[in-house]
């Protein structure tokens, strides 16, 4: 891709990665994604914002091509997606200096053995001119890493935001078009990494919005021309009050586990509860992720295999635990052979969860009427208090 025009003397660059379908090893990418950087030209001073992953660095190096000279580099975040070609762009570049949050310098220089003579301090708030444009650096710590901040180029009301308000998309569009879709992608993108942070993501939130912005540019997927959309999609998601939902994650190795989802299913959605349930054999985490945003209560679903839960559910419990998701409520119910000890093991998987544990639902081998009851109960209770918290109508 050429560099393209987003304002005056302000270009587009970076790499499409269109067949990447795994980030960190963990996170799948479903429509892959790209690596956004962006060149500002001031009529004193030339600036990078950020540069691409290194498996892409040589389609960032040959959009430099015509670029003879670079003040500096601004790093917003330290992750090697964006930073990982600062070493070869300052090879090209010896005399740039590259802008980072004191935390960021510090990490660049163990990620990326920068020296430190490289680096150019950027505080919160402060400005650096180019001469008639003007960037302003806001930190905005735990979007997703604590080093993290944003530039806001003032003459052109652009905010430049690295991971924030991003989606792993690979398009050749360089704006959003597809507002639905991008919806879907910056959801999961949120879901993954930014959830965690929902508290701090919201007081970061004001701070952006504090300033006029009329474009949004990521360091992943389309640039927002219209930025009162993700805005709003971030507002909904940081959002501490969940949906009317339930989110199943099960396994079943015999059908014993799978009849109790089924029928937990079917009683929450007779009680008006809605409900989305992944078969950890076979599901997409991110999808999961997904689901976390929103749910008021988490039901796991386990099998017991020897004593403890089946190994697919407790990495769904692991998953939860770590994404600190908004839900008030969570339950365990499961089916077992001869002995368990699922739920005070599952139990102590989840101690970041901030939820009330409602009456799990343990049943030795395949559900008879009695046990099917007592789903029942379980969703009574979970309609009840979903009720409570004012979700149902
Ligand atoms: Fe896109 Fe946190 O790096």
């Amino acid at each position: 891709m050429k560099p393209r025009k987003i304002t005056d003397r302000v270009l587009a660059l970076g790499a499409v990665d269109w067949d990447r379908r795994l980030f960190d090893s963990l996170i799948p990418l479903p429509d892959g994604t790209s690596y956004n950087a962006y060149l500002v030209q001031g009529s004193e001073k030339t600036v990078l914002l950020d540069t691409v992953d290194p498996a892409m660095t040589d389609v960032l190096l040959a959009q430099l091509k015509d670029v003879a000279r670079l003040d500096y580099i601004v790093a917003h975040h330290a992750e090697q997606d964006h930073s990982g070609s600062i070493p070869c762009v300052l090879a090209k570049y010896p005399q740039a200096k590259v802008v980072a949050s004191p935390q960021c310098i510090t990490m660049l220089q163990d990620l990326l053995l920068i020296p430190p003579d490289k680096f150019l301090k950027a505080e919160d708030g402060q400005t650096l001119s180019l001469g008639d444009k003007t960037l302003e650096f806001v930190h905005t710590p735990w979007v997703h890493w604590p080093e993290t901040m944003v530039t806001y180029l003032r003459e052109d009301r652009v905010l430049f935001s690295c991971d924030f308000f991003g989606s792993h998309i690979a398009a050749s569009d360089l704006y959003v078009e597809d507002e639905g879709r991008v919806y879907e992608s910056a959801k999961r993108y949120f879901a993954e990494i930014m959830m965690p942070f929902a508290s701090v993501i919201k007081k970061n939130l004001d701070k952006v919005k504090a300033r006029p912005i009329e474009i949004i540019a990521p360091s992943h997927g389309q640039v927002h021309r219209r930025p009162a959309f993700i805005i709003n999609a971030y507002e909904e998601w940081i959002s501490d009050t969940p949906k009317n939902m339930v989110v199943i994650p099960y396994v079943s190795m015999h059908g014993s586990t799978a009849a109790m989802v089924d029928r937990l299913v079917t009683a929450l959605a007779s009680r008006d509860v809605s409900v989305q349930q992944f078969n950890l054999a076979d599901s997409d985490v991110g999808k999961l992720a997904m689901s976390l945003v929103d749910a008021a209560t988490i039901v796991l679903a386990a099998p017991t295999v020897h004593a403890g839960g089946h190994p697919a559910v407790l990495y769904a419990a692991l998953l939860a635990n770590a994404l600190r998701p908004k839900a008030k409520f969570a339950s365990i119910i499961g089916s077992y052979s001869w002995n368990t000890k699922i739920v005070a093991q599952i139990a102590g998987l989840i101690p970041n969860l901030k939820v009330e544990v409602l009456s799990p639902v343990i049943i030795k081998g395949f559900p008879k009427p009695a046990d099917l009851e007592a789903i029942d109960r379980l969703a009574e209770t979970i309609a009840e208090r979903h009720r409570g918290l004012g979700l149902m109508s």
